[in-house]
C-alpha cells in the first residue's frame, strides 16, 4: 500500500472505512504529487488512478467498506544477503524522500506458470529478465533465446498492474531490479540516445539540433549527454511526464507501496536471477535448463542482439542515416563506451566497406573478429567502461548533476547506491 513519508510504520495493518480510504487518497494527491496512487489490500485488489481525471471514475463497488493495507515484510526465504536487502529497503521506506516522477505506470514480466512477476524496468536488466520469463513459460526446451533482437522479447508476457492484481499476492512472488542511476542514465543515452530513433530526434528536434555530422554524411542528431540530461531534468522540474528510459526505478515500480519479495541488482543480475530460480516451484530440469541459458549468454548474442536492433533503426529512420557504414561507426563507438571493443582498434571501414552481405549475422561475426584481434579480459571491460562512465560525467555541470541527483534521490536512497559522481576507479555498486 502506498505509505509514504515519516509517518509510515514498518510494521502495520490498517483498517479503513470507505470515508477513510477516500481522506486517504486526497492526501496522497496534496501531499505527493498529481501521478499515480497505487493502493493495494491484502489480496492486492485495488488500483486507484488519483489523476484529478481519474478520480471520477472511482466508484464505491470498486472498494469493500473495510481492506487492509499490508506494509510488513515477510522473509520468503533463508539468504541473507537478500533478506538484508529487502529489510534495508523497507526500513528505508519509512524515510523516503517526497519528490516523485511522473511517467507510465508499472508494467511486469509475468511468469505466470511459476508466478513469478519482475518489475519492467527498462535499462536495468529488462531484455535479459524478460528472455528469462519467456524461457520460464515456453513449453518446449527454449533455444538460445538471447541470440535475437534486442526489440523481440518486448511485449511479450507482460501485464500492467491491475492485471497482476487478480492473482492472489500471497502466492505470486514479486521481484525488483535495481541500478546505480548514473551508469543507467549513461547506458540509457549510449543505447538509445546516441545512434537513431524518436527519442534523440525528439530533442533535437525541441533543441533545434541538426544531424550528427561525420565524414561525407550524417548519422544520428548532435546531442550531447550534457543535453539528453538538461532535457528530461528539465522535462521533471516543470512537473511533465520523462520517458521510461529515465524514469528512477522508483517511480516505475513503487517499492514502498507495493511490496517486492527479492530485490536484485543490475550490477549482480546473473547471481541475482539464480537465486531467484532457486526459491521459485519449478521442476528440477526446467531450473536447469533456464540456468545453462543464462550461463551460455556470450559475447556473440550480445552483439548480435545490439546490431540487429540499430539495423533494424536504420530502416525506420532512413532519412537520418546517410550510410550503413556510418551507422557501424556509431555502434563501434557504442560497443568500445561499454567495454566490449577496445578503445586501440580504429573502425575497419575497409572491413565493413567490403561485407557483400551485410546483415546482422555477418555484421556480428565482422565484429567479433576483430574483438579477437585484440580481446580484452573481464577485468580490463570494466576498466574501460568504468573510464568511459567517468569521463562522460567529468564533463556535466555540477548544476545539472544536481538536477540528476534530485529527481533520482529515491534510487539513490532506498537502494543505497553512492551519490557521489563515478570516478575512474569507482565501482557503483
Ligand atoms: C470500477 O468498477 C467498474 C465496474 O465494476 C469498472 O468498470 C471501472 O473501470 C472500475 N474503476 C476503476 C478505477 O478501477
Ligand atoms: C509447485 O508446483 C507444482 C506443479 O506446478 C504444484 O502442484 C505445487 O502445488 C506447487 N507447490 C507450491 C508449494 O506452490
Ligand atoms: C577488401 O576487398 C579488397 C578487394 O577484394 C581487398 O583487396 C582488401 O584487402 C579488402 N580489405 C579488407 C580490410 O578486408
Ligand atoms: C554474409 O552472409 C552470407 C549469407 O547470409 C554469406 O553468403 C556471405 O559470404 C557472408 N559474408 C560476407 C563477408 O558477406
Ligand atoms: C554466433 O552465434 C551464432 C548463432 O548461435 C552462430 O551461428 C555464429 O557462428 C556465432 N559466431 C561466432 C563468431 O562464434
Amino acid at each position: 500500500m502506498a505509505v509514504t513519508g515519516p509517518t509510515a510504520k514498518k510494521q502495520f495493518v490498517i483498517v479503513l472505512g470507505l470515508n477513510g480510504l477516500i481522506s486517504l487518497v486526497v492526501w496522497f494527491y496534496i501531499t505527493t504529487y498529481p501521478g499515480l496512487i497505487w493502493s493495494a489490500t491484502s489480496s492486492m485488489t485495488a488500483c486507484l488512478p488519483a489523476k484529478s481525471k481519474d478520480l471520477k471514475e472511482w466508484k464505491a463497488e470498486n472498494l469493500t467498506n473495510s481492506f487492509s493495507v499490508e506494509v510488513n515484510f515477510e522473509p520468503t526465504d533463508n539468504s541473507k544477503t537478500y533478506r538484508d536487502r529487502n529489510t534495508l529497503l523497507y526500513e528505508k521506506c519509512e524515510t523516503l524522500p517526497v519528490d516523485r516522477v511522473r511517467g507510465r505506470r508499472p508494467i511486469y514480466f509475468f511468469a505466470k506458470s511459476k508466478s513469478l512477476a519482475f518489475c519492467k524496468v527498462p535499462k536495468a536488466g529488462s531484455t535479459f529478465v524478460g528472455t528469462v520469463v519467456a524461457a520460464l513459460e515456453l513449453r518446449k526446451k527454449p533455444g538460445n533465446m538471447f541470440h535475437m533482437s534486442l526489440a523481440i522479447v518486448h511485449g511479450q508476457n507482460e501485464v500492467d498492474f491491475s492485471t497482476l492484481s487478480k492473482y492472489s499476492s500471497s502466492v505470486v512472488k514479486k521481484i525488483l531490479v535495481t541500478r546505480n542511476p548514473y551508469t543507467r542514465l549513461f547506458s540509457a543515452f549510449t543505447d538509445k540516445y546516441f545512434v537513431l530513433g524518436a527519442r534523440p530526434k525528439t530533442i533535437a528536434t525541441k533543441k533545434g539540433k541538426g544531424r550528427f555530422e561525420m565524414r561525407n554524411g550524417y548519422c544520428g542528431y548532435d546531442i550531447s549527454f550534457q543535453e539528453f540530461l538538461d532535457y528530461f531534468t528539465d522535462l521533471h522540474i516543470a512537473g511533465k511526464e520523462v520517458e521510461e528510459h529515465t524514469m528512477p526505478v522508483s517511480s516505475l515500480c513503487y517499492p514502498c507501496m507495493v511490496h517486492y519479495n527479492i530485490l536484485c541488482k543490475q550490477e549482480t543480475l546473473t547471481a541475482d536471477i539464480e537465486y531467484v530460480l532457486s526459491v521459485t516451484n519449478i521442476s528440477e530440469p526446467r531450473r536447469q535448463t533456464v540456468m545453462e541459458l543464462i550461463r551460455s549468454k556470450s559475447l556473440n548474442d550480445t552483439i548480435y542482439a545490439s546490431v540487429s536492433y540499430h539495423m533494424l533503426y536504420f530502416n525506420l529512420y532512413p532519412n537520418d542515416c546517410s550510410s550503413k557504414i556510418l551507422l557501424m561507426e556509431k555502434v563501434w563507438k557504442v560497443f568500445q563506451l561499454q567495454g566490449y571493443i577496445s578503445l586501440s582498434l580504429t573502425f575497419p571501414i575497409n572491413s565493413f566497406q567490403n561485407l557483400t552481405d551485410f546483415d546482422a549475422e555477418n555484421v556480428t561475426t565482422l565484429i567479433l573478429e576483430q574483438i579477437q584481434s585484440r580481446p580484452l579480459s573481464k577485468s580490463q571491460m570494466s576498466k574501460q567502461r568504468q573510464i568511459a562512465l567517468a569521463e562522460a560525467y567529468s564533463s556535466i555541470k555540477p548544476s545539472t548533476i544536481a538536477r540528476v541527483q534530485r529527481m533520482f534521490a529515491q534510487d539513490f536512497h532506498l537502494f543505497g547506491y553512492d551519490k557521489t559522481i563515478p570516478t575512474r576507479h569507482g565501482k557503483n555498486h
